[in-house]
């Protein structure tokens, strides 16, 4: 038999020399080459604006989870690539454009503001980039305009909303204000409460609202003791949720302030007494006993220097959801039908509690209820079981 291999070189030669044996093994081609090479992440976050401490927390627990995992994921080493997406809708289909065509990134995992979202997908439907969203719950994302390649560990807007809603209903509230930014999670959120609140007994009679990220609340907070409601529901977050709870309380309005629980995350310590005792319903709580959040909490805070809170949930449950796919698939991202498979069958030990991904790849999580209670939103109850957005037009499967 002949000892010449298609290189032209004899086999025994090769064999024989160490240092031929080195040099050869050392030349990577093809698969090879994709392995050495680190899975690039692109964080398109906020890190500037009235929501830079939610982007900050998502980009410490994705680092924390990366970092637990040794560095790797699936074997492969992970390279960061950041932009601040400014919570800018205007700049979000460049911004996109810039990680995926520019930087050449493998993931993008972004963002928190719904209308940024839309810039995102615009970009990803086409090019096909895996995307995770760890925040921004704009329903149409994982609804009508679902796509394969897009998942969201955070919440649609309808899910936060709906529980608050129900629950405020089943305790016998019946007219009810809602105040938000006139935007897409001001308005689905809305929607959510909404369907809640009228499922529960109750209804939603006037919407009072102003444009994101607008903070000139006096206006609307005189026309509320005129609205002779029994509650108000309210979506803000980060810094606009502290200076709405501030004033609201000390406006001194009698009609009790509830809401999807953003409107105090991350927030109480600003918020001090203004917040005390405001119930809202959100997929987290302080005090959640499960062994995961006790070990996650004391972890992000080490390298935080703050406490934990959903947007850090999140940004975790986005890390963990990706290093589910990576590790089905040894790291070979280019198998997408494999990742997507094993991202879809996902069953996470989420810091929230058990979580799973839905038909249009959107999570499956409790909606605690939550008071605030002493400087933490204390679970006092669960709004939802296991509550799946019903993904409404979308056609994944
Ligand atoms: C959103 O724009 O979807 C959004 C932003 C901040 C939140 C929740 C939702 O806390």
């Amino acid at each position: 038999m002949s000892d010449i291999t298609k290189s032209g070189f004899s086999r025994r030669s090769i064999l024989k020399s160490g240092a031929a044996v080195a040099a050869a093994s050392t030349i990577p081609t093809g698969w090879a080459i994709a392995q050495a090479k680190p899975v690039k992440i692109g964080l398109m976050l906020p890190y500037s604006g009235t929501f830079a401490k939610l982007g900050e927390n998502i980009t410490f627990a994705i680092e924390l989870l990366i970092a637990e995992k040794g560095g790797k994921l699936g074997g492969r080493e992970i390279q960061i690539v950041k932009l601040d997406d400014e919570s800018k809708p205007e700049n979000a289909p460049q911004n996109a454009d810039r990680l995926v065509k520019r930087d050449q990134v493998d993931v993008l995992i972004g963002t928190v503001h719904s209308g940024v979202q839309m810039g995102i997908h615009k970009v990803v439907k086409e090019s096909g980039t895996l995307t995770i969203v760890p925040n921004a719950g704009n329903d149409v994302i994982t609804r009508a305009e679902c796509a394969k390649n897009v998942f969201r560990t955070s919440f649609t807007n309808w899910q936060s909303a709906y529980g608050m809603g129900l629950a405020l209903g089943k305790k016998g509230v019946k007219k009810v204000a809602w105040v938000t930014w006139d935007y897409a999670a001001g308005n689905d959120m809305g929607a959510g409460f909404k369907e809640g609140l009228q499922k529960s007994g109750g209804q939603v009679v006037q919407e009072l609202k102003l444009p994101f990220p607008q903070t000139t609340f006096q206006p609307l907070l005189a026309q509320i003791p005129g609205l002779n409601v029994d509650a108000v529901g309210a979506f803000f977050a980060g810094g606009a949720a502290v200076q709405f709870v501030k004033e609201y309380a000390a406006a001194a309005i009698k009609a009790p302030l509830c809401g999807p629980g953003f409107l105090t995350e991350g927030t109480l310590a600003a918020q001090g007494a203004s917040a005390e005792g405001i119930e809202t319903a959100l997929h987290y709580g302080d005090g959640l006993d499960n062994p995961k959040n006790t070990a996650f909490r004391k972890a992000f805070n080490a390298k935080a220097g703050r406490d934990a809170d959903v947007y850090a949930v999140q940004g975790y449950d986005a890390a963990q959801l990706l290093a589910v796919g990576l590790e089905a698939v040894k790291g070979k991202i280019e198998d997408e039908a494999g990742l997507y498979k094993a991202m879809r069958a996902a069953k996470i030990d989420s810091p929230r509690g058990p979580i799973s991904i839905s038909p249009s790849q959107n999570v499956v999580h409790n909606i605690y209820l939550r008071k605030a209670t002493g400087g933490q939103n204390k679970v006092i109850g669960i709004a939802a079981e296991n509550l799946a957005d019903p993904g409404t037009g979308c056609k994944l499967t």
